[in-house]
Formats: structure tokens, C-alpha cells, sequence
């Protein structure tokens, strides 16, 4: 367990009783410097590493680990002054200004000059310090500076792009530039996508963002390796965004550069229909940075104790709510948890965010949750490097996610998150764990695969999915699927494209719901798929409906109002030796919740443990060890069905645990410990 700590905004004087409480909490950890670029380098080439050279050795005192940030996130005023062409510009040709943070822009040779002398400097102090443990580059890339517009940045866009495509010829041919005039001549004639009159090129859109992600990959790549030249044996890390809302980044593409894989993650209320679906993204976001760890373990560098600063209204947490939105990263694969930050700040924009010493000290609700989880993960240590195996594959891919959220699309309300959260969500919901896989993975380990809204699919992504249901495979594509290529150019011949012949349906028009719509979905009485109970239910269907003619698929449910009365919203295919179901519309969640569990069980797809609505199941295995993760998300007690050892209350479990209102438990399986404290006894 660990946090950011940031002792330059703090008196020296306070320093001492921060590694006494650390200790206290079961700190393990600390991520120091992320923001000190300006106290370690005060001005061009004179370096101060004084203050730094003291909390790194009182941290090493108290047997802390140093995960040291190459303080390269923000720079100080005197480099933006002097290289203002350092700086980002927005899409709307704005400068954006020192005075917040991460004012640079990704392109700029002379930032990553400066920047490369700071790592330099800083890797060379600190090699051999015994609290060194991990670097830390920058800090969450592309947060605010993800995309930059500047002349700096047109010329590295011009430099990528003929890289990508060799000549101007090919490159017109798949932006298409024969529409509107926008033929190129030139290569210095082509620019970011800035603001235009209206709709800009969606593919030169596409590639921008191509482009901004290998901007920062490149970057990083960078100081990774000179940190490697110069600190060969200590890994190196950035930490991700992997919360659903953050989209900059291609992780498919960073995660094979890290050393270790670290994410963070906050809680985010914003324009969330209810507490589950924020509680299901907090799963969805753990999920995804397993799979970027390749199924391994990885690291949670950042969450919060309780509210953040930056929503329009910042929720506390309840109490109990810190130990379970810990745990839940835990239990999906995080073999560190870390908090930003350490004391609760006095000052600065952040000066409301949480923290794990509150502003009212440690007589608080928070203090004393961090110290119960920190008893918690210390005696769950043999936890570290077992997996979470999942029979679900999830198809999530970064350019079709930019590329469903470009505009001038049949409908706006479509983004591109809302299909997987929602297929997510519904099997998080029936204790299904899901790993999210990248379209060219390799799919045999999974019975089943969910395609939520792929929009774009490369051909090679296509024909991996045809192979997996030929070969058995069971797959669920929805609506905005398989839509358009790599070049986001219609696949012609009916929707969708890519899936036609698997999914054995021919689209021919779309009929996208307004906003609040919503159409009555009946299930067929009978015929392959269906299930008699379902003619009882009602199902509804938003967002988005479509003109489908059968092909060789079966109907399973049809409109019964809306623009298409009579025609298919759910179909399913058999095609070679597996299963392909297409889903036309956004159906609600407990419709949703049926659909999925009917085709689990056609695929054989077993829940983790059958366990009561609002309870969240996963289990970590490995090396003959189990361990069953139970979450209570509900106002009630609950009873689940376990037997072993619970970590959290530190009891054994002979047949149920019990598990308070809002509480949670880590059953070691198998095991029955005699006594309390028993870690691993039995
Ligand atoms: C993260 C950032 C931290 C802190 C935190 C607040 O985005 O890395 O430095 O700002 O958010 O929630």
C-alpha cells in the first residue's frame, strides 16, 4: 500500500511524523517529485537536490520504498518563458498558459531536451539510493495535454504521416481528399485537424489521434530508455488512465514498454444513471489494465481515500466505501494499491481532494479505514501473483473508439463506451469476470467473446473473430459494429460489414432513437435461443434500432413499436461449430442482465459463485492457492456460500460468511484457520 507524497509543499519539520504514520497505516510505498520539477531545477541547468536527498533517505529510515517520479510532468515557469514554443495549443488555436499543469506540448524538440536533462540528472542522483525502487516517468500521460495543435506538432504530424503511408497519392486515397476540394499537393500543406468551418476529415481525424498517442508513446519511450541506460536494473513505469472517461491513449500500445503496468483510478459520478454503473466502470477499469498486464498482476498507483476536486459535485465516500473500492481493484488483479495523496492539501487547486491524512487529522473516518486496510493487506500477502481467470473476452480497441466518437455519424448519442460498460456491466452484474482483449489477441481461451459497438475493424480482426465461432466460439456483436475499416471507409454491401456473413444478417438502414426514445422489444415464443419465460417480459430497447433482413440467422426478439414494428433486434447464427448473436439495439439492463445469461449458458460460461444481486464475486488463483473476493455493494447484510479463511476480518469460514451492509471479505479457500492472526494457518 502506498500514495503520492509530496513533502515540498509541507515544513520540513512534519517529514518525521509522516514516515511514523505511513508506518502506522502500512505504507509500503511512497511516489515522490511527480510535481517538483520547478524547487529540483529552479532555474536552467542548476539543480537542487537537497530537500529531495532528505526525504528520500527518511524514507529509506523507515523502510519506505521510493517509486521516484522523474518530475518531468509539469515544468517550471522559466522553461515556458523562455521556450514558449514548449507550450500546447488547442484545437481552436489557443495557447494553453503555465499557472495549471502539464503546459507542453508532446512534439516539442526543446521540451524534451530540458526534459532529458532533468531525467539525466535525477537518474544519475538517485541510482544507488537504497529507496529507489521504481521510476515513475512523468505522470499520467496525455491527461491534459493529449492532444496539441501547434505548428510544432503539424510538422511531427507531416513527419508521422509520411512515415505511414510512403507517398501523398496513397495518403489521398485514404483520407479521401476528393471530397470537398481537400486534395494535397504537399506535404506541408496538411495540418492537425484545428477548427474548420465544419466537419473536418474523419480520417485525418483518426490518424491525429493515431498520430497524439504515438506522440506521447514516443515520448516516453524516450525517457524509459535512458533510464534504463543509466539505472539498468530498477523497472520503470507510467502510470495509465484506464477509468472509461479518459480515451488519449492507444495501452495496447504502451503496455509491452512497461516494466510494470500502474493505472489509476477515480470514482466518477458524472453523468452516471446510478451507483452501479459507477461502481461496474471501477470493475471494467480493473479488468482492462489486467489484460494490459497480459493477465499479471499490476500495480494501482492512484485512487482516492474519499471525494475528489475536479467533478461538479465531489461525493464522499461512505463509510466502508475506501475498503471496498480498494478491494475491488485487488480482487481484479492489483497486487499494489496507492492513493493520491498522502496528507490532504492546505493549498492549491487539489486543496479539497482527499486524502489519506485529512485536513481534520487521524481522529477521522478515513484514517482509520486506511489503517484497517493496510492490517488487511498485510495479511494478505500471499495474494501477490495470483490471476483472475475469465472464460469472456471483451473487444475493445482505442482508434475504433476515436473513431466512433468523431461526429457526423447517424447519431450523436452514441459514444463509443456505452455499448461495453453496458455488456460489461450486465456480466459484472451475474458474477461473470470478463477480460477486455484487444481485436488481434488470441481468442481460443475464451468460450465467449463480446464485440460491444467495434466500429472500426481491421480485416485481420475480422477474419480472427470469423476463425473463433467456426472453430466453437460463441460471440455477441451490437449495434455500430464492423461499420468501417482501418481508414474509416464504409464496408459496402449492407451493415455490418465486417460481420455480415458470421452473423448471418444483412442491414440496410439505420434508425438511431432521440434522446429518451425508447421501443418495446418482444422475445419470439420459440425457435432457437429463445426461452418460454422470457414471452412474459417486457424488454426495451433505446438509442439505436436498424433495418435487419435474416440471412440465415434466426429472429430471437422484434420490435414491436417505434420506426420498425415486426422487425429483428436480436438475432442469433450458427455458423461453423459456434454461435453468433447480433444485437440491434440498446437494451435495457435487465433485459440485457437475460440475453447474456442465456447465451453464457449456451456457451458454457459459468458464473464465479451464485450470490445475491448487488454482490460482487471474483476469485484470484494460482500456485494452489484461491482466494474468492466477496463485495457487498447492498444496504443489507448478505450470506454467500464459502469456506476457508476471511482476510478481512481475520476469522475462519466454515460453510457461509456473512457479510455486513456495504462490508466485504477475502475468503483464502480451503483453509480454516485455528486462531486469529493466522495468516496461511490451517
Ligand atoms: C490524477 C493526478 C494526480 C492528482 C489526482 C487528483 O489525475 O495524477 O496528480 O491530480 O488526479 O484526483
Amino acid at each position: 500500500m502506498g500514495c503520492d507524497y509530496n513533502p515540498e509543499q509541507w515544513p520540513e519539520r512534519v517529514w518525521a511524523q509522516d514516515v511514523v504514520l505511513m508506518r502506522e497505516a502500512g505504507i509500503t510505498f511512497a511516489t515522490v517529485g511527480v510535481f517538483a520539477w520547478a524547487l529540483l531545477e529552479p532555474e536552467q541547468g542548476r539543480f537542487e537536490f537537497g530537500w529531495l536527498d532528505r526525504a528520500m533517505d527518511l524514507l529509506a529510515e523507515g523502510g519506505i520504498a521510493v517509486n521516484l517520479a522523474t518530475a518531468t510532468a509539469s515544468p517550471p515557469p522559466w522553461l515556458s518563458r523562455r521556450y514558449p514554443q514548449t507550450l500546447p495549443v488547442d484545437r481552436e488555436g489557443r495557447t494553453l498558459w503555465p499557472g495549471g499543469r502539464q503546459a507542453w506540448c508532446p512534439s516539442s524538440p526543446v521540451f524534451r531536451e530540458r526534459a532529458m536533462s532533468l531525467v539525466e540528472a535525477m537518474a544519475t542522483r538517485y541510482a544507488e539510493h537504497p529507496a529507489l525502487a521504481m521510476w515513475h516517468v512523468s505522470n499520467e500521460l496525455g491527461c491534459h495535454n493529449g492532444r496539441c495543435y501547434c505548428d510544432v506538432s503539424a510538422a511531427a504530424f507531416q513527419t508521422w504521416l509520411r512515415a505511414r503511408y510512403g507517398d501523398l497519392d496513397t495518403l489521398n486515397e485514404v483520407w479521401a481528399t476528393s471530397f470537398w476540394s481537400q486534395r494535397y499537393g504537399d506535404w506541408a500543406q496538411i495540418l492537425p485537424p484545428r477548427l474548420a468551418p465544419t466537419h473536418p476529415n474523419p480520417t485525418q481525424s483518426l490518424d491525429f489521434a493515431r498520430f497524439s498517442s504515438d506522440a506521447l508513446l514516443e515520448y516516453y519511450l524516450a525517457e524509459r530508455d535512458l533510464l534504463r541506460r543509466i539505472t539498468p536494473d530498477v523497472p520503470v513505469t507510467t502510470n495509465f488512465m484506464t477509468l472509461a472517461h479518459f480515451s488519449m491513449l492507444d495501452y495496447w500500445r504502451f503496455a509491452p514498454e512497461q516494466d510494470v503496468i500502474s493505472t489509476d483510478h477515480y470514482l466518477v459520478h458524472i453523468d452516471q444513471p446510478t451507483e452501479n454503473a459507477v461502481r461496474s466502470e471501477l470493475a471494467f477499469s480493473g479488468d482492462l489494465t489486467r489484460s494490459l498486464a497480459g493477465g499479471g498482476p499490476w500495480f494501482l498507483m492512484e485512487h482516492s481515500t474519499s471525494a475528489v476536486n475536479w467533478q461538479p459535485v465531489n461525493r464522499a465516500k461512505a463509510p466502508g466505501e475506501l475498503l471496498r473500492t480498494s478491494l475491488g481493484h485487488v480482487a481484479r488483479g492489483a497486487d499494489a494499491v496507492g492513493y493520491f495523496q498522502w496528507r490532504a492539501g492546505r493549498a492549491g487547486a487539489e486543496k479539497f481532494h482527499s486524502g489519506l491524512v485529512p485536513h481534520a487529522g487521524t481522529d477521522t473516518k478515513v484514517w482509520r479505514e486506511v489503517v484497517q486496510l493496510g492490517g488487511i493487506l498485510r495479511r494478505s500477502t500471499d495474494l501477490a501473483g495470483t490471476r483472475v481467470h475469465s472464460q469472456v473476452g471483451l473487444l475493445f480497441d482505442w482508434p475504433s473508439r476515436w473513431a466512433c466518437d468523431l461526429d457526423s455519424h447517424p447519431s450523436s448519442l452514441v459514444r463509443a463506451m456505452d455499448a461495453p460498460l453496458a455488456l460489461h456491466g450486465a456480466l459484472w452484474r451475474q458474477a461473470v469476470t470478463v477480460d477486455p482483449v484487444a481485436p488481434t489477441a488470441d481468442l481460443s481461451a475464451y468460450r465467449l467473446l463480446v464485440v460491444p459497438t467495434l466500429y472500426l475493424v481491421e480485416d485481420a480482426a475480422a477474419a480472427t473473430l470469423h476463425e473463433y465461432v467456426a472453430a466453437g466460439g460463441h460471440v455477441v456483436i451490437t449495434y455500430f459494429s464492423g461499420i468501417v475499416d482501418q481508414n474509416d471507409h464504409i464496408r459496402l454491401g449492407g451493415y455490418p460489414g465486417a460481420f455480415r456473413d458470421l452473423l448471418g444478417i444483412r442491414t440496410e438502414e439505420f434508425f438511431p432513437l432521440d434522446s429518451g426514445q425508447v421501443v418495446t422489444v418482444q422475445p419470439a415464443a420459440s425457435g432457437p435461443g429463445t426461452e418460454a419465460a422470457w414471452t412474459r417480459s417486457t424488454w426495451t430497447g433505446s438509442l439505436w434500432t436498424e433495418l435487419t433482413h435474416l440471412d440465415g440467422a434466426t429472429a430471437v426478439a422484434r420490435y414491436v413499436d417505434g420506426p420498425l414494428p415486426g422487425q429483428p433486434a436480436l438475432t442469433r447464427h450458427a455458423h461453423g461449430r459456434g454461435v453468433a448473436w447480433y444485437l440491434g439495439t440498446a437494451l435495457d439492463d435487465a433485459a440485457l442482465s437475460t440475453v447474456l445469461g442465456r447465451v453464457c449458458r449456451d456457451a458454457g460460461v459459468q458464473p464465479v459463485a451464485s450470490v445475491p444481486a448487488g454482490v460482487e464475486v471474483v476469485r484470484r488463483s494460482g500456485d494452489g492457492r484461491s482466494f474468492l473476493f466477496v463485495l457487498n455493494h447492498t444496504p443489507e447484510p448478505v450470506r454467500v456460500e464459502a469456506h476457508g479463511h476471511d482476510l478481512v476480518t481475520d476469522t475462519p469460514v466454515t460453510g457461509a460468511v456473512r457479510i455486513a451492509a456495504g462490508g466485504c471479505a477475502i475468503i483464502r479457500e480451503g483453509l480454516v484457520s485455528t486462531g486469529s492472526g493466522g495468516a496461511g494457518q490451517g
